[in-house]
């Protein structure tokens, strides 16, 4: 049943019918899909950037969605206008930064690491409490994309691990998905920037090492060797992102096999589209949903 059920629909044509797709080497596609179809579920593992990728960028009213930095922005501004300022102040210098489709990612790593560096000691100077974290997240425009629940919950039924790399606040992913989902998958490991709490449950540091748009790689995943040695025997890769700089978030994978790479372009298209081509195996340009993911993902099923 389950191999007459792969014949009725072609994976890769159905995937290819997404108006949003775009994609650069059609044959390397179709191998890799291949590839992963034929593995099966239990060769797989996902890896995937969370802010603006297993986030919305748009609410679908014309507003920007938050990062999980940005949750500290929205959250103090009636409490303390001044740090909120401060903090909007870095986004708004350094985000055309990351984001500059001429600059070159060697030149942008040093302004990455100031903002970050900045932003995290704005916010453990606040010394905020996790109750506090809890009510910044509650009322914060983060979104799940579309259809994001769905494959969450399906990679958890199937116990494929979910690996969130993130750049972001690992503790902010934590509290969104226990709020939002009403619980935290237990396929899930999070690499990102994990908040420190002193005995008093009050913020104060972040955890080594600081992890920014453009150093996940070998640098930042040595602590997780024995993670990706434990999962060794799912060498197949579904890696979702919305940066260039997420492109190599498979660094720590162990016995590597196809590593498929979509790649969520959701704004500066134009300028940006020809690197995304370049790196991703496909592009969604402007796809607010999970719709291309999820599609593959049955097809692996
Ligand atoms: P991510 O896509 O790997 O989760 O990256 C985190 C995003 O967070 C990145 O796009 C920049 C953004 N960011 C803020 O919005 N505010 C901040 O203060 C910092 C340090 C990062």
């Amino acid at each position: 049943v389950r191999h007459q059920r792969r014949n009725a629909v072609d994976p890769l044509t159905d995937l290819l019918s997404s108006p949003s797709v775009r994609i650069q080497n059609p044959s390397a596609v179709a191998d890799k899909v291949k590839a992963l179809v034929s593995g099966g579920i239990d060769r797989l593992q996902v890896i995937s950037d969370f802010d603006y990728t297993i986030s919305k960028f748009y609410d679908g009213n014309g507003n920007r969605c938050l990062t999980t930095h940005m949750v500290f922005i929205e959250g103090t501004k009636e409490i303390d206008e001044a740090l909120a300022g401060k903090l909007k102040a870095l986004n708004d210098a350094y985000l055309p930064i990351e984001f500059d489709a001429q600059m070159t990612i060697e030149e942008k790593v040093p302004h990455m690491e100031l903002w970050w560096r900045s932003s995290h000691r704005l916010i453990t100077e606040a010394k905020f409490s996790r109750t506090t974290l809890r009510s910044f997240v509650k009322v914060s425009n983060i979104l799940l994309r579309d259809g994001c629940d769905g494959l969450l919950v399906l990679l958890e039924k199937h116990k494929v691990p979910l690996i969130l790399f993130s750049a972001g606040i690992g503790d902010i992913i934590e509290i969104f998905l226990e709020q939002r989902l009403g619980f935290v998958p237990a396929n899930l490991h999070i690499i990102s920037n994990m908040i420190l709490f002193d005995q008093n449950d009050c913020a104060v540091n972040f955890s080594d090492p600081l992890i920014h748009t453009f150093n996940k790689n070998s640098s930042v995943v040595g602590q997780e060797r024995a993670f990706f040695h434990d999962i060794r025997n799912r060498p197949n890769v579904l890696l979702l992102g919305d940066s260039l700089g997420d492109l190599h978030m498979d660094v720590g994978v162990e016995n590597e096999g196809a590593v498929f790479k979509i790649g969520f372009l959701n704004f500066n298209v134009d300028a940006l589209l020809p690197k995304y081509l370049d790196g991703y195996d496909i592009v969604l340009i402007q796809d607010q949903s999970m719709n291309v993911p999820l599609k593959l993902l049955r097809a692996i099923l």
